[in-house]
């Protein structure tokens, strides 16, 4: 059997970085609930090592989310993270204090003791924390093996038991030797292997599929994005004709975009492509809307309509494909199987139309191994290697009304900002890019007239898990190109600017 880390879910903002990282290092992680899984069941699982999250509670609170202690006393090593570490000191028996204004948020020195977990760490290091509580004494048979400067037990361990727990949060990358201290953990501690891979995936899959839907009918909905169009080209490898995509163009889509998806997926996947122009019948119900909530509501629900009405044209189909991939399970209930993520792209689940069952071929997969498996597939890299588009695609990007004027002049204006970063060969740069028409009007000079027109933001950001992002310094000789370019190709632009707010306190889309 594969190396298997159980990862215990109580709440954290960074829990699916806590798998990510675990499998980036070839060892599979398993996110759940932290009242989900049963001592018995993580015996029985053969889970190498146990990891709790991190979260927002005080273990000290009464409600706060608690495991059966007796998880401690499996023989299975434990990581306890942030929330997880005070949690696995107080099921211990230490002792946990507020830390009032002593709090430490942000990059903090640490120096480490000699253990396992800090091998190959250096003695001074830098760590990130978060957290109001801290442990004020370790409990019995546990050392102290790190500290800050306000932080006494910033890590402790019982070597015996391989039970160990860090104040700070080393998944995420502000934590300098972070990977390192969960390799060790994985590998020195829980003795895993690295054995994990993504090899077999595409055959069995297309195996699995085969057998399980054989002469069965499916129905995937198409978004234009990476995560739907791996599924439904993994389930035309399984079933060929009888899957059958719609695509729908709600008329908020980017320059080209309609036109890629029927080029790609009909004329050269072969499958069978039914692309339903909704533009008018979202755009009428978006007219005077300009409350973002409000728009995402809408287009999510008209969504659900327009894919509905499609699916009662084709008829009786007995399976529905959602590209879910992990990220969506964990963060539609931390890998419960009965919830169905609803998001934009999908438009939920249209319970009316009675599919028999749903079938997620990805809910597996983080981002990258998605990618990886569309690359085996042969789809083209420019929908593979594509940045995020939201769900409610250019309607979160006019800021205030929408207008079919408004979208146009972005269109041609997110259109020049991309191929100008392109050009400049700088693709890969920043990991989400687009162009946001603002609302605002300002005035300018062209020839020898007096203009009054858009203003146009571009947005460009540095992201590892658009969580927390940066703003990406482009060089200023592209940003002047593509200010030009747009001011001269696009009429009603008169002005354009580029966003430096990060995230937070900014958002990446501007509404
Ligand atoms: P924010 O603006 O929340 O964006 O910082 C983070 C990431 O999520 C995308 N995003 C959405 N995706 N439906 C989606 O499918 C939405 O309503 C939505 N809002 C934001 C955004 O493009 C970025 O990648």
């Amino acid at each position: 059997m594969q190396d298997r880390i159980l990862v215990l879910d109580f709440g954290g903002q960074y829990n699916l970085l806590i798998a990510r990282r675990v499998r980036e290092q070839h060892v599979y992680a398993k996110i759940r609930p932290y009242n989900s899984v049963s001592p018995d069941e993580i015996r029985a699982a053969g889970y190498r090592g146990v990891i709790f999250t991190g979260g927002p509670n005080s273990v000290t609170d009464p409600a706060s989310p608690h495991c059966d202690p007796a998880i401690l006393t499996l023989g299975v090593p434990i990581l306890g993270i942030c929330y997880g570490h005070q949690l696995l000191a107080w099921m211990a028996g230490g002792e946990i204090a507020s830390a009032g204004s002593a709090g430490e948020y942000g990059r903090v020195e640490l120096t480490h003791a000699d253990s396992p977990l800090f091998d190959g760490i250096p003695a001074k290091s830098v760590c990130w924390m978060s957290h109001a509580d801290y442990v004020k004494k370790a409990p019995e048979g546990f050392s102290l093996i790190a500290g800050t400067e306000h932080c006494p037990c910033a890590a402790m361990a019982d070597e015996d038991r391989k039970l160990y727990g860090v104040q700070f949060h080393p998944e995420v990358t502000h934590t300098a030797f972070g990977t390192r201290l969960l390799h060790n953990f994985l590998f020195i501690i829980c003795g895993c292997r690295g054995d994990w891979t993504m090899d077999d995936f595409v055959a069995a899959s297309i195996e699995r599929y085969r057998r399980e839907l054989a002469g069965k009918r499916a129905l995937c909905a198409l978004s234009g994005g990476v995560d739907s169009a791996v599924a439904a080209v993994l389930l035309h490898r399984a079933i060929g004709d009888r899957l059958t995509c719609v695509f729908v163009d709600h008329g908020l889509l980017r320059k080209g975009e309609a036109e890629q998806v029927e080029q790609v997926f009909r004329d050269r996947f072969r499958m069978n492509l039914i692309c339903v122009d909704a533009r008018e019948r979202f755009l009428s119900k978006l007219r005077g809307v300009t409350e973002p909530e409000r728009k995402r509501k809408i287009i999510g629900e008209e969504f659900i309509r327009v894919f509905e009405d499609e699916a009662k044209r084709i008829g009786k189909t007995d399976v529905l494909v959602q590209g879910t991939i992990y990220p969506d399970v964990v963060e539609s209930g931390a890998g419960n199987a009965d919830v169905i993520k609803s998001h934009h792209n999908v438009g939920g689940l249209p319970e009316t139309i009675g599919f028999e069952s749903i079938v997620e071929p990805l809910r597996e997969l983080f981002k990258d191994e998605v990618r990886a498996v569309g690359l085996e597939l042969g789809i083209p890299k420019e929908i593979v290697m594509r940045q995020p588009f939201p769900g409610p695609g250019l309607a979160i990007r006019v800021v205030g009304e929408i207008t079919e004027d408004k979208l146009a002049a972005l269109r041609e204006a997110d259109a020049v900002f991309r191929e100008e970063i392109a050009k400049a060969g700088l693709s890969n740069m920043p990991n989400q890019y687009f162009a946001v028409l603002t609302g605002s009007r300002s005035v300018g000079v062209m020839g020898d007239g007096r203009t009054y027109g858009w203003t146009v933001a571009l947005r460009a950001v540095s992201t590892d898990d658009f969580m927390t992002a940066d703003w990406t310094r482009l060089p200023y000789e592209l940003l002047e190109r593509a200010s030009s370019r747009i001011t001269n190709e696009v009429r009603s632009v008169s002005r354009v600017v580029y966003d430096i707010t990060s995230k937070p306190p900014a958002t990446v889309e501007w509404e």
